[in-house]
Parts: structure tokens; C-alpha cells; sequence
């Protein structure tokens, strides 16, 4: 963002467009000025606005019909890559603000306006677009994990995903971590002409739009997926010092990034959990597993990961197994946070063919249970960062 920041005020009540202006002008008097500061009434003739206009900080009023003002937030994001959106609302629940966020807000500020809230928002968020060109820093990282081998993992990290760059639309990159033994790019039919250590030691010099010309794009989505390495020597080029510069670059141009980590916990794959916002530890209903998965879970515990960071996945479930859902949840000493169906007609299927389960059966109870999967999760990363970020 530079010298041509506008502010753009989209809230049809005169006093809350007002309002703004002054609080605006508290911060910098440059900002309540006409070349800066700009006001509409209705969505429409402020959306052309923004649509025209390369740098600016849109305020949008959603109470009043919330989803006109939601496709209103939408249709910018879509449009305006550079456009940073910041909703305003009477109702302040959970659930609205959400929704404002998924479609696209950045910030979210209550009405009536408190000065303070307002002040501290606007100056936080100026602050951090001052050197990081507008790119909003709310990347979260999931990762896919368990000490055994075969159990999904990597089925659970491309299809989720995939789901979440369907359902947000925004950039998502898929990393492949299994450093010798890598079959992201099998699972997605892809064949990368740059891998993970190629990126990771040329990060410094790739510019955003360098960067996702160069990572294979899943068809028409908005993932992006960086393979392991071609060469299997070329996997100890990679360090766990270069895997946390490479992570805290990508955040700056991705939503989301998945990691499909290996079985080990050596030093690599340690600093991704430990950059992980949320780690999908994987299980199946048999002994052996869970008594793999009570030991990670353990291991988690030592490490001081904070309960709400690691959640208990169960895949090829069956509603019939023998093993009752209470008595894992017992021996793990955590609930269950998803189960996902066995269905392996459907999971062959899209591994044999290189594609997500959605693109065989969208209908089939496993696509179904992702596309449900990736909103839970998507919702929780953004209730746990709402909850930092608004005390909610
Ligand atoms: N929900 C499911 N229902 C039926 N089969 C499944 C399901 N999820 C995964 N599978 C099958 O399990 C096998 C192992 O899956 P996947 O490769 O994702 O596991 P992994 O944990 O990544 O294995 P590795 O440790 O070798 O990397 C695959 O053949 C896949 O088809
Ligand atoms: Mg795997």
C-alpha cells in the first residue's frame, strides 16, 4: 500500500459514514481528506468504486442485508486482489462474523463504533500492511500426522486440501514433506518441474507471482502443490532452518497450507508441527493404531502443544467396528474430531486416476465427508483466531 491508500466508507447510515471519517482523522488528519477518504451509500456505485480503484481500504456495513453486503464483500475479494475489507456490523455473533470473514473480510469492527476498537483496529492494520505489500498474515498451517505408516495422510491432506481452496478460493499450497517416499503429486496426476528443495533455497529471490507461476497449480483451483524432492539425495538438502524461512514466505501469499508430513519426528518434520496451527493426527479403528496414536498424542503432551492444536482424525471408519468411539477417545485421552468414512471403491478410484475423491463421486459419502470436513476446520481456524484477535 502506498501514497494512493484510499479509504472507502460503503454503509447507507450518514452518522456511521461520518463517524469513521472522524475516527479516521484522528489517526492521520490526511485521511478524513477528499483524495483519501470516500463514502458511498449503497453497494453498487461503491463496489464500482473499489473495483476501479488499485489501493484501498474498504469499510462495509453488513446488518443491515447481510447478504447483499456478504456478495458485496465476496465480488471485491474476487475482483480486487489488493482490496483490504474490514465489515461493520450491529450483531456480533460468532456466526456473523464468520461469514464475514469467509467472504472475504479481513477485519471486523462492532456498532455502534467504540473509538478506541476502531482506533487500535485501523492503526494495527496499517502497520502491518506498511511492508508486507497488503498481504494479510492470517495464513494458517494444517498438517496431516501419525508414526505409522498407510493410514491416510496424504489422502487426508490432498482432499482436504483441495476442498479448502474450493471452498475459499483463496491461495492454498499443498506441501509434500515425505522427503524420499513423496506421492503428492501421484494423487494429483501433477509433475512439478520445481520441488520443495529448489524452492526452498531460491525463496529469497522469487517474487509472489514468480512463486505461483512456478508451483503446479491443481487444475482450475487455487492450490498449489510443492513435491518433494525428484532426486532422493536432494532430500537432505533440506533443513529444518531453510523449511522455516520457506513456511514463513509462503505465508505471505497463501490462506492455507497443507503439510503431509512423514511417519518420523526428526528435526524437518518437527519444525513443521511446530508451525502448525492445527494438526490433524490420523488414526484407524484397529489396536496397533490407536496405541500408535496414544503415544503421539503423548509425545504432544511432553512437547507442551496446547490441547486445542492437535485433533484425533479417525479414517476408514465404520459405524460397526468393534472398538467403540468412547473407548478410544479414552485410551487417547481426546475426543474425536472428525471420522472419515471407509470407502475404498471410491479412494482407489481417485488415486488410480490422479484426482481428488470429489471428482469421482461428488455425491459418494467420502467427497461429501471432505467437503463437510474442510468447512469444519476452516471455521475453527478462524474462531480460534477471532478469539485472539476479538475476546469472543
Ligand atoms: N477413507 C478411506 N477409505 C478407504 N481407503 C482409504 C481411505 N483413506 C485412505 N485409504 C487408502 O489407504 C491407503 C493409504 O493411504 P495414504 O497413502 O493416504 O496413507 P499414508 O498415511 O499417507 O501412507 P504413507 O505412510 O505410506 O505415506 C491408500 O491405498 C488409500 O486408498
Ligand atoms: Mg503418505
Amino acid at each position: 500500500m502506498g501514497r494512493d491508500l484510499k479509504f472507502v466508507v460503503i454503509d447507507s447510515e450518514e452518522n456511521s459514514r461520518n463517524i469513521i471519517k472522524n475516527y479516521l482523522a484522528e489517526i492521520d488528519t490526511k485521511f478524513a481528506e477528499p483524495e483519501c477518504f470516500v463514502e458511498f451509500f449503497d453497494f453498487e456505485s461503491g463496489t464500482d468504486y473499489v473495483l476501479k480503484t488499485p489501493e484501498c481500504i474498504v469499510f462495509i456495513d453488513i446488518s443491515e442485508s447481510p447478504k447483499n453486503s456478504l456478495d458485496t464483500i465476496k465480488k471485491i475479494k474476487e475482483s480486487s486482489k489488493s482490496a483490504i475489507i474490514i465489515a461493520l456490523s450491529g450483531k456480533t455473533s460468532t456466526d456473523v462474523i464468520i461469514k464475514a470473514m469467509r467472504a472475504g473480510a479481513r477485519e471486523f469492527i462492532s456498532k455502534p463504533i467504540i473509538k478506541t476498537e476502531f482506533i487500535n483496529t485501523i492503526s494495527a492494520l496499517l502497520e502491518d500492511i506498511k511492508d508486507s505489500s497488503g498481504k494479510d498474515n492470517s495464513c494458517k498451517i494444517i498438517s496431516t500426522f501419525s508414526n505409522k505408516g498407510g493410514i491416510g495422510k496424504t489422502s487426508i491432506a490432498v482432499n482436504l486440501a483441495v476442498e479448502l481452496a474450493q471452498l475459499s478460493k483463496e491461495n492454498v499450497a499443498l506441501i509434500d514433506l515425505n522427503l524420499q517416499l513423496g506421492d503428492v503429486t501421484t494423487f494429483l496426476d501433477l509433475a512439478p518441474s520445481f520441488s520443495l528443495n529448489y524452492i526452498a533455497e531460491n525463496i529469497d529471490n522469487l517474487d509472489e507471482t514468480e512463486l505461483l507461476k512456478i508451483l503446479p497449480k491443481y487444475k482450475n483451483t487455487s492450490l498449489h502443490v510443492i513435491a518433494d524432492p525428484l532426486n532422493i539425495e536432494e532430500s537432505t538438502d533440506i533443513t529444518a532452518e531453510k523449511l522455516k524461512k520457506l513456511l514463513n514466505t509462503l505465508k505471505k501469499s497463501f490462506s492455507y497450507i497443507v503439510i503431509d508430513i512423514g511417519t518420523n519426528v526428526d528435526t524437518k518434520n518437527r519444525c513443521a508441527l511446530d508451525m502448525s496451527d492445527l494438526i490433524l493426527l490420523v488414526s484407524v479403528v484397529n489396536l496397533p493404531a490407536i496405541r500408535s496414536t496414544q503415544r503421539c498424542m503423548e509425545m504432544f503432551e511432553k512437547i507442551g502443544y496446547p490441547k486445542d492444536k492437535v485433533k484425533l482424525v479417525l479414517n476408514r471408519y465404520l459405524d460397526n467396528d468393534d472398538i467403540k468411539i468412547s473407548d478410544i477417545e479414552e485410551a487417547v485421552n481426546q475426543k474425536v474430531y472428525w471420522k472419515i468414512p471407509n470407502n475404498y471403491l471410491t479412494m482407489m478410484s481417485a488415486i488410480n486416476k490422479g484426482v481428488p475423491v470429489n471428482e469421482i463421486n461428488t455425491e459418494s459419502n467420502i467427497s461429501q465427508n471432505y467437503m463437510e470436513f474442510a468447512t469444519k476446520v476452516s471455521d475453527y481456524l478462524i474462531t480460534k483466531n477471532l478469539n485472539k484477535n476479538y475476546n469472543l
